[in-house]
């Protein structure tokens, strides 16, 4: 029995290469008994399939805030609320920019700034490069998203 046993993760995945390492997190995450909702941005799908994603985690793919399969067409409510965390990962530094502004215009966003975070943690880990990550612009919406309660997790380059 693990921490994670139990415990129902939204894995989102923003479009970078290391998208390729999330396929083998949400295998470990699975195997410690967690359940893994993927949630993947267009540009993440450039990187890794949502075929592969599904076929990991034993769950269909979203990508779409015009989803039709939810009922009540919220999959960005539906989703956040189940959540027990939402994960980022890999998050890009256009992601962390529009999640410092607030932006809603895609699901993942959508459902980051939808989610009840009084009790749905929002955990980002970073990858890009060094140039990317130093850019200032990088690094004050860094500071943006930690002072509205996101958990950065080290960066990966
Ligand atoms: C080959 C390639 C690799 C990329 N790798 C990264 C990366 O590691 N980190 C990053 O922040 N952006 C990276 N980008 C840029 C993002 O994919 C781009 O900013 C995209 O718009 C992010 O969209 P999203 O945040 O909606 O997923 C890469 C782009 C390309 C073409």
């Amino acid at each position: 029995m693990t921490a994670l046993a139990g415990k129902h993760i939204v894995l989102g995945l923003s479009g970078g290469v290391a998208c390729y390492k999330v396929a083998e997190l949400a295998r470990l995450l699975i195997k410690a008994q967690a359940t893994v909702q993927v949630v993947m941005t267009e540009a993440a799908e450039q990187f890794i399939t949502p075929v592969t994603m599904q076929a990991l985690t034993g769950r269909p793919v979203y990508g779409s805030q015009w989803d039709a399969r939810e009922a009540n067409n919220m999959a960005h409510i539906n989703l956040s609320r189940e959540a027990d965390a939402v994960l980022i990962a890999p998050c890009s530094a256009d992601f962390i920019a529009r999640l410092a502004q607030g932006r809603a215009d895609e699901l993942l966003s959508l459902l980051c700034l939808a989610r009840p975070s009084e009790r749905v943690p929002l955990l980002l880990a970073p990858a890009m490069n060094r140039e990317m990550w130093a850019h200032p612009a990088t690094q004050r919406n860094l500071a943006q998203v930690q002072a509205d309660g996101a958990t950065v997790l080290g960066v990966g380059h």
